[in-house]
């Protein structure tokens, strides 16, 4: 069927990166997936997810991480329009437009976060009013990490890491990101993990109680000593290069540092805004990070940030014919 006549010309999402304050890694499942008790906590990094109707469905990647994004049906934002379509039975393709600011293969589910952003834009520029539900029910089949974009805020996540109860912590905390010049994938470092581990008897993952402390007192520098990552050997074993990242991090003011997820990027947690400005002038000028990015936490989930009415009929009118500009890369 077709959409009951919505008329909204374009939807934007914005929506959230993210750090996992705790991971605990389980042994393998026999899915090839891990049981998680992992905290995340959604940060001040964005990207901006538009959706608009269009003649074919399709995708334009902005900003300069575009080159590093598949604008093909791979895309995990696409795929995230498509499984609504088909969920709630509309025909009716959309173009997607993704103004990009959190890094790619990271470790600070970017990808993720553009999946939930297009869930929600679709959501609304199709007039559906998914429960939230249905949405976590999509998100989750979508990937582990997109059901917390879509929830934002600081969580306990359990399962696959889909399974989510917010926490209901006090604090605000600023985060330095040492950000590496390569990605890291996923399954290879859950596979370096696995190896790390061999032989080894792995419990299943239980939250600490150390975490769940200091994130109810909001005290930074209980956070600190707090952050715990089961991936961090793994990636470092893959990427020995970010041992010096963590060292030069913690020489020079950080209250804790970690491998966020998967990795390649380094997180800091500093005490306040100055000591962020400090820490990534050390990172950049010591050499050991190519680039860095500040952002506090926690932030909102996936939320709508405009949604353009008109008539529709003229497709591209809210930017798909425009010019994508130098880092610009798309198709349909
Ligand atoms: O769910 P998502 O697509 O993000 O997972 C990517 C890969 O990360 C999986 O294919 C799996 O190899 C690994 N993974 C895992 N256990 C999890 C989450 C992800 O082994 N809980």
């Amino acid at each position: 069927m077709s959409s009951a006549a919505p008329s909204l010309r374009s939807v934007t999402a914005r929506v959230p990166a993210k750090v996992n304050l705790e991971l605990m890694v389980g042994p393998p499942r026999p899915d090839g997936f891990h049981n998680l008790a992992t905290v995340f906590q959604a940060v001040g990094l964005h990207d901006d997810v538009s959706v608009e109707p269009a003649e074919d469905w399709g995708i334009t990647i902005n900003g300069p991480y575009a080159h590093l994004v598949p604008a093909d049906g791979t895309n995990l934002a696409l795929r995230a329009a498509r499984l609504l379509a088909e969920e709630v039975g509309i025909d009716d393709p959309v173009h997607i437009t993704i103004d990009k600011d959190i890094p790619v293969a990271a470790g600070m589910a970017g990808g993720s976060a553009d999946a939930a952003g297009a869930l929600l834009a679709c959501d609304a520029l199709w007039g559906v009013l998914s429960s939230k539900a249905v949405l976590e029910d999509l998100a989750a089949e979508l990937g582990s990490d997109v059901p917390f974009a879509l929830l934002g805020g600081t969580a306990m996540g359990s399962g696959r890491g889909d399974q989510l109860a917010p926490v209901l912590g006090r604090g605000r905390y600023t985060w330095v990101f040492a950000l590496c010049d390569v990605g890291l994938s996923t399954p290879k470092v859950y596979a370096e993990c696995d190896r790390l581990r061999a032989g080894l008897r792995v419990p299943e993952p239980t939250p600490s109680a150390s975490m769940m402390t200091a994130l109810r007192s909001g005290d930074a520098v209980a956070l600190g000593r707090a952050l715990s990552n089961d991936l961090q050997p793994a990636a470092l074993s893959l990427l020995p290069r970010l041992e010096e990242v963590l060292r030069t991090g913690m020489n020079n003011g950080a209250l804790g540092g970690i491998v966020s997820g998967s990795g390649p990027t380094v997180a800091f947690l500093v005490s306040d805004t100055e000591r962020s400005l400090d820490l990534a002038v050390a990172l950049t000028a010591s050499g050991v990070a190519p680039s860095v990015k500040r952002a506090v936490g926690p932030v909102r989930g996936a939320h709508i940030i405009t949604a353009a009415s008109g008539p529709r009929g003229s497709f591209g009118s809210a930017g798909h014919d425009g010019p994508t500009g130098p880092a610009g890369h798309r198709s349909s």
